[in-house]
């Protein structure tokens, strides 16, 4: 990213906006009811707020500060913060953990490209809840099928990021995240009025305590660093976009809000349904197809007597699906981007090739642990299941952690301060509570949770 002709969001809605497209993804749509289902229901929600709460919001704070104080991407923000020093780490870490999530990401994010296709095609109509497991594993389980489409969102992830994004990102996510509220709110409505979305419901909402235990606060922890966009430095480069009035409380607070309701609203479109088909799910067998075996069953069920409606929300449903994974794809894509570019003195044109290139060798390898690779097992998981599990419960806590520190004890107060009150113009009389969150709390509690279930304690 060059510094010479930097553009930044013409308005504060369209700031709030384009990180909201950057934090709204497959994390809260797919990944998010998946850790409820498998952890405790309510008490996973509870534990999950608590830490966007308490270490989502001002972490997201510091990323913004640092962003918009430096004018410049992730790696070179803290050579400029903190030069000579080994603060630098901080932005490599973010680096790296953005070329492994977008590895495994656009593994899923092919899928709902698929799942569009499919979509279009009318392929749901006339099947029923049997055929959808069928259906999905045929597709996950072809080698060629599910690398082709992870190829093809890389693909196009890539013709984006060469051509710059600043101007096209705003525009793209005003357009994008309002239609994708109104369509949740239609399929959440379908969803709890269908026959037996009260046992959905349940299973939503009941809280079962006796599975707070310290991996599942790692992971309710994990879970808000992934779907807030923390801990990799891609809401720091998005602040570098930010002008001098964003007001950078009042927009962290914004994204986490719509960004935790959009991940509440998914487990609410989703329980009712699934056990409306008559999957009856018990919390150990619910895994990343939930949103591909059941969903297609929903538009069915719920839009039975009108097909063409039924047509038009399945369309809608995984076309927006996509879009919110695009917008997320991207902005990781820009992270490593930006810094090869820089690191290894490359036009942008040249590092998107590379990392593009290394993102679908590993991302092809992720995609065949569906496949052929599925029994290829690493600490017993999969290739996919590990780089999910390394990334979002250790990459990133560690990342935000650093980050915390780093504003709360090396930085410069002074600076702090001027970009949370926009120099005096804000009151922001949160602030001492933020730096203290930042100094003390979250680098305590991200180490305790974190080292505590890695056994280092
Ligand atoms: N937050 C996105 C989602 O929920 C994924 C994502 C985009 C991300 N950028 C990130 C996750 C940076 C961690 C760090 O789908």
């Amino acid at each position: 990213m060059d510094n010479n002709a930097r553009e930044n969001f013409g308005s504060k809605i369209g700031a709030v906006l384009a990180a909201a497209g950057s934090a709204v993804g497959l994390g809260n749509i797919w990944r998010f009811p998946i850790e409820v289902g498998t952890n405790g229901g309510a008490a996973f929600i509870i534990v999950y707020v608590g830490c966007v709460l308490l270490l989502g919001i001002p972490i997201m704070m510091s990323e913004f500060l640092i962003g918009r104080h430096t004018q410049a991407n992730t790696a070179g923000a803290y050579r400029m913060l903190a030069p000579g020093t080994p603060w630098r780490w901080v932005g490599r870490l973010g680096v790296l953990s953005g070329f492994v999530i977008l590895s495994y990401y656009s593994v899923v994010a092919g899928w709902t490209a698929e799942y569009t296709v499919l979509a279009i095609g009318n392929s749901f109509d006339g099947k029923s809840a049997a055929d959808f497991p069928q259906i999905f594993s045929r597709f996950v389980s072809n080698p060629w099928l599910s690398v082709a489409w992870m190829l093809a969102f890389m693909v196009i992830t890539h013709v984006i990021v060469v051509r710059g994004v600043k101007s096209g990102i705003e525009k793209f996510s005003k357009l994008m995240m309002p239609a994708l509220f109104v369509i949740l709110i239609v399929l959440a409505v379908c969803s709890v009025t269908l026959p037996g979305a009260s046992q959905g419901l349940e299973f939503l909402l009941k809280p079962d305590f006796s599975k707070i235990t310290g991996t599942m606060v790692l992971r309710a922890m994990g879970q808000a660093f992934f779907s807030l966009s923390l801990g990799l430095g891609c809401l720091c480069t998005y602040a570098s976009y930010f002008n001098r009035e964003t007001n950078i409380g009042k927009t962290a607070l914004s994204v986490s809000l719509i960004d935790t309701m959009v991940a509440i609203m998914s487990g609410f479109i989703i329980f009712p349904a699934v056990f409306n088909a008559g999957y009856m799910l018990d919390r150990s067998d619910i895994g990343p197809s939930l949103l591909f075996i059941t969903m297609p069953n929903v538009f069915g069920q719920a839009f039975g007597n009108m097909p063409v409606l039924a047509y038009a929300v399945s369309v809608l449903f995984y076309f927006l699906l996509m879009l919110a994974a695009l917008t997320s794809t991207i902005s990781m894509h820009e992270v490593v981007t930006a810094y090869v570019s820089e690191e290894f003195d490359m036009n942008r044109r040249k590092a998107a090739t590379v990392v593009t290139i290394a993102c679908s060798v590993v991302g092809g390898l992720c995609a065949l642990s569906f496949g052929p690779f599925e029994g290829v097992k690493i600490f017993g998981m999969t290739l996919f299941d590990l780089f999910d599990y390394v990334a979002s419960n250790i990459m990133l806590p560690v990342g935000g952690m650093l980050i915390a520190i780093f504003t709360g004890w090396y930085l410069d107060k002074k600076v702090v301060r001027d970009e949370i009150t926009n120099n005096g113009s804000l009151r922001a009389r949160y602030l001492p509570v933020v730096v203290f969150i930042l100094k003390y709390i979250a680098p305590v509690a991200i180490a305790c949770i974190l080292f505590g279930q890695l056994g280092l304690f």
